[in-house]
């Protein structure tokens, strides 16, 4: 499924938890951002927060909590050289604890929410921490699933391309 603007815009229950925060300014330049070289840092958090939102209804879970810290997992403006310079620890640990700090600039944050984004990184490294809700457990299971999908996009579309050729090739020689 291609994560399109219109799957998350038309969903009003979804978009009246979350609309207040995709009117900042500084949360809206993370559109200018690559992420996971095929998306932009923003459409990567709106794609984690709506799948995240979704599988959170289903399971009767926190749904605002989820829809929210989604937005937010990955409010930082750094690149990793940048996030290197800083000698705070590894990407992977650093880039959460400055999305809680410009996201607490931006909204209030729930102890839940708080451990969503900074647990989002589980099991990629070990100064993390240990996910404490089940919400967190479903956002950082979905950020995973969405980057293998983001980073493989291009890969799919080589592969699409190169198939459909060889098929027009195959007609050419047959015809
Ligand atoms: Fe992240
Ligand atoms: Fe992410």
């Amino acid at each position: 499924m291609e994560f399109v603007r219109s799957i998350w815009e038309n969903d009003k229950d979804y978009m009246a938890l979350v609309e207040d925060l995709l009117e900042d300014e500084n949360l809206l330049k993370l559109d200018e951002i690559t992420h996971h070289h095929y998306t932009t840092r923003l459409i990567h958090s709106i794609y984690v927060s709506y799948v995240s939102y979704k599988i959170a209804k289903r399971l009767n879970l926190n749904c605002r909590a989820v829809a929210r810290a989604g937005i937010l997992h990955d409010f930082f403006h750094e690149g990793r050289e940048e996030i290197a310079a800083l000698k705070q620890g590894s990407h992977n640990c650093v880039h959460p604890k400055i999305a809680v700090k410009n996201a607490e600039i931006l909204t209030e944050l729930s102890e839940l929410e708080k451990d969503i984004i900074l647990k989002h990184m589980f099991l990629t490294t070990v100064g993390v921490g240990v996910p404490r809700y089940k919400e967190s457990m479903v956002v950082t299971c979905v950020d995973k699933y969405c980057a293998i999908s983001e980073i493989s996009t291009p890969v799919r579309m080589r592969l699409k391309e190169t198939v459909s050729r060889w098929g027009l090739k195959l007609r050419v020689v047959n015809a």
